[in-house]
């Protein structure tokens, strides 16, 4: 039986917390980089009394790294980075029995999860971990008189690392940011294996369809359009890339995939899934050619890869909802029939539960350790956006190896003074 709250929140509903416990503590059994993290921040308190405003997808996984700060003596506070990926028995859970408060609702308006931003900023706080950088936005663009109280932040995406470097670039940045996103065994794992594997998961739940035999087109090939290519073709669908990047577009011919412009695309498939953090890359005129029954998702950060105003306007009703996270809207001029998921928010974290566990291990362990180096240097760190050093991600990849109980080589001596030598060649 969960204790009764000792701090404020806004959660759907306290009573849930028994399952998000149990939930959270089996995410955590994948958790175990993680886990040795928050066994040294119990005893060394690197962030003690820190005051901490995590904005983040709140999932069983962030509730493992909230434990972790909270272990380290930071004194946390958690609100949704999303309207629609909080899953409501973890944020009860981390009100009730770990005495987090949590800010966050499944299904909130966007007039809800702005509150909550700003609730979370009247705690004053010294770091901020972002994703997507809306809490940062809001502080310099509404509370300039707090921003001499931030240590840092950290962000955990490529599309809030993108508006960082933008605010950087416009003089607006007035303190240090670890790009959490930009380290190795962030991207290189979260985005292309976390993301190619929950976003099929999200399709999947949200639609029971099959995926063999049809056309998937995936638009943009970073590391999340990447994981998701692969990941797609290995349960059997034909697989088109497109792209605006042409060594992006060489590299995704070169790993087999048909490659062409999204006008000529829209034609061809049968699902598309947007990944390329920009806006309306899916628009109208896209849509007017898609086949009827074409499904459309978006597993980029923000909701504005589909233009769905638009495609509301090509239509002569508002959309059916089929089944949860799946809405049907028919363009007037056609008759053809386009199905949306999640109404066009990060299909992996609305339909399904998003990266699983062993993946974000690295992810937050990295989050974990931005934060303890962002105090550890408090005041010696330019603003600006910040790599952790990469003995920190090797570090991670280590301890990640480790638990999965797989040893690798070390050079020999001979082998480091050739590395370091020139006059040996042929
Ligand atoms: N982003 C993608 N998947 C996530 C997860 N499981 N938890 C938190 N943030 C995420």
């Amino acid at each position: 039986m969960s204790a009764t709250p000792a701090v404020e929140y806004d959660v759907r509903d306290i009573g849930l917390a028994a399952d998000g416990k149990r939930r959270i503590e089996w995410a955590e059994r994948e958790m175990p980089v993680l886990r040795l993290i928050r066994e040294r921040f119990a005893s060394e308190q690197p962030l003690a009394g820190i005051r901490l405003i995590a904005c983040a997808h709140i999932t069983t996984e962030t509730a493992n790294l909230a434990r972790t700060l909270q272990a380290g003596g930071a004194e946390a506070v958690l609100i949704a980075s999303n309207p629609l990926s909080t899953q409501d028995d973890v944020a009860a859970s981390l009100v009730a029995d770990w005495g987090i408060p949590v800010y966050a609702i499944k299904g909130e308006t966007t007039e809800t999860y702005n509150r909550h931003v700003r609730t979370a900023l009247d705690f004053h706080p010294e770091v901020i971990i972002d994703d997507g950088s809306d809490v940062v936005a809001t502080l310099i663009k509404e509370r300039a008189e707090q921003v001499k109280e931030v240590i840092g932040t950290t962000e955990e995406t490529t599309t809030g690392i993108v508006r960082l470097q933008a605010m950087a670039n416009a003089g607006v940045l007035a303190f240090p940011s670890m790009a959490v996103n930009n380290a190795q065994t962030k991207h290189l794992f979260d985005n292309r294996y976390g993301t190619g594997q929950s976003t099929l998961d999200g399709i999947i739940r949200a639609t029971n369809i099959l995926l063999a035999g049809r056309t998937l087109v995936v638009v943009g090939y970073g590391w999340c359009g990447k994981g998701v290519a692969l990941r797609g073709r290995g349960m059997g669908a034909n697989v088109v890339i497109a792209e605006i990047d042409p060594i992006k577009a060489v590299e995704a011919v070169m790993d087999g995939f048909r490659v062409m412009p999204i006008r000529e695309a829209a034609a061809v498939g049968d699902i598309f899934v947007t990944v390329t953090g920009n806006r309306h890359v899916i628009d109208t005129t896209h849509f007017e050619q898609m086949k009827d029954g074409a499904i459309v998702c978006n597993s980029g950060h923000f909701d504005l890869e589909l233009n769905l105003i638009g495609l509301r306007e090509l239509s002569s009703a508002d959309p059916i909802t089929l089944r949860p996270f799946v809405q049907e809207y028919q363009i007037s001029a056609n008759g053809h029939r386009i199905i949306v998921l999640g109404e066009g928010r990060l299909i992996n974290l609305a339909a399904a539960e998003g990266h699983p566990a062993s993946v974000m291990d690295m992810s937050f362990a990295n989050q974990a350790l931005s934060v303890e180096y962002l105090v550890k240097h408090k005041g010696e760190l330019q603003p600006g956006v910040h790599l952790l050093p990469r003995e920190v991600d090797a570090e991670i990849a280590g301890l990640k190896l480790r638990a999965l109980g797989i040893s690798i080589d070390t050079l020999t001596p001979e082998q480091i003074e050739y590395m370091n030598s020139w006059e040996t060649g042929t």
